[in-house]
């Protein structure tokens, strides 16, 4: 049986799925592959390992008749029309909980550096345009005791929180569902959208993306924010217009935003990369060696166990 890996991966590669006997087809190239070469691919696979980078539609799934199952190399899974494969009893797995702390470090990178200005701090130190300690340089705003709202409360959601618990912040979450266990455990007050924004001085984002979540933070929510608040989104990027944000951060509607994710990855909207009040990082949320290193085992060992006939371990929905 053979396996379409779209991409290069991280140790161990695609190893395991060679031991287990499996025939690899693997692109050696780290970027995405074109929609031809993707096509092309899965025309005679029976597995499929692919990054968020690859729309998984119709249109693949009925390229691929000999397809039963699609990897996904990430834990959000907007690029998968899950309800197309589940018509073609195709499974979808995803690579949930090994990310977790690693997209929540990230999370709080991407707060402290945007609160404390580090990369300004950064800049001024190389540039040699540091020139004596300054009580008035590069003043930035308190995190320790202040509140964050965490939009979100799933698996990433609620690590984050528990690093907030650690900097002593008043919690507030919002999302679909009600986490009654993770809201306790980290003393999360669930409020609304609106009052989430209106209250908190970091508002950080970790919900899905779903066609209800697109643009949830628009203009208008921009506005409901404090001007002294940050924005961070380590999720998806159209979870934010990002033409409204950038319209925010220059007319002074919040103070300053972080961002892993962007709208049309990896084209940044005109005029974000000029703002100096944005930290920007190129979707490296889960990057770290261990846990890029467990996601590849997780998509391997859901491959290895479907095409075994076996339930697979982390399944987005359900075929039989
Ligand atoms: C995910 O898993 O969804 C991240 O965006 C990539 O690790």
């Amino acid at each position: 049986m053979r396996v379409f890996v779209t991409t290069t991966l991280p140790d161990p590669g695609a190893a395991p799925l060679a031991a287990a006997g499996l025939e690899v087809v693997q692109r050696d190239a780290l970027g995405p592959p074109t929609r031809a070469e993707l096509l092309a691919g899965v025309a005679d696979a029976d597995a499929l390992l692919c990054m968020l980078t690859e729309r998984v539609d119709a249109e693949l799934l009925d390229a691929a008749p000999r397809l039963r199952v699609v990897a996904n190399y990430a834990v959000g899974y907007d690029n998968v029309d899950v309800d197309a494969a589940t018509a073609r009893g195709v499974v979808v797995t995803t690579t949930p909980d090994v990310l977790t702390e690693a997209t929540a470090d990230l999370t709080w990178t991407l707060i402290l550096a945007v609160a404390r200005r580090v990369l300004e701090g950064d800049a001024l130190v190389r540039s040699g345009g540091w020139t004596t300690f300054g009580p008035t340089m590069l003043l930035g705003a308190p995190v320790a005791g202040r509140t964050i709202g965490i939009v979100g409360m799933g698996a990433i959601g609620t690590a984050v929180a528990r690093r907030a618990n650690g900097f002593g912040m008043t919690v507030l979450c919002t999302s679909r569902h009600p986490h009654p266990g993770a809201e306790a455990e980290v003393g999360a007050e669930r409020v609304g959208l609106d009052e989430l924004l209106t209250r908190s001085d970091i508002v950080t984002l970790h919900a899905p993306l779903t066609d209800e979540s697109r643009h949830l933070i628009d203009a208008a929510a921009l506005a409901r924010m404090k001007p002294t608040a940050i924005l961070v989104n380590a999720g998806r990027g159209p979870l934010v217009d990002e033409s409204a944000l950038v319209a925010a951060l220059a007319g002074g509607t919040i103070a300053a935003a972080g961002l892993d994710v962007y709208e049309r990855e990896p084209t940044l909207t005109p005029g974000l990369a000029e703002l100096p009040n944005v930290v920007l990082l190129p979707h490296i949320g889960s990057a770290t060696t261990e846990a890029r290193g467990a996601m590849v085992r997780l998509c391997c060992d859901n491959i290895i166990a479907v095409l075994a006939g076996e339930p697979a371990l982390t399944p987005r929905n359900s075929t039989s």
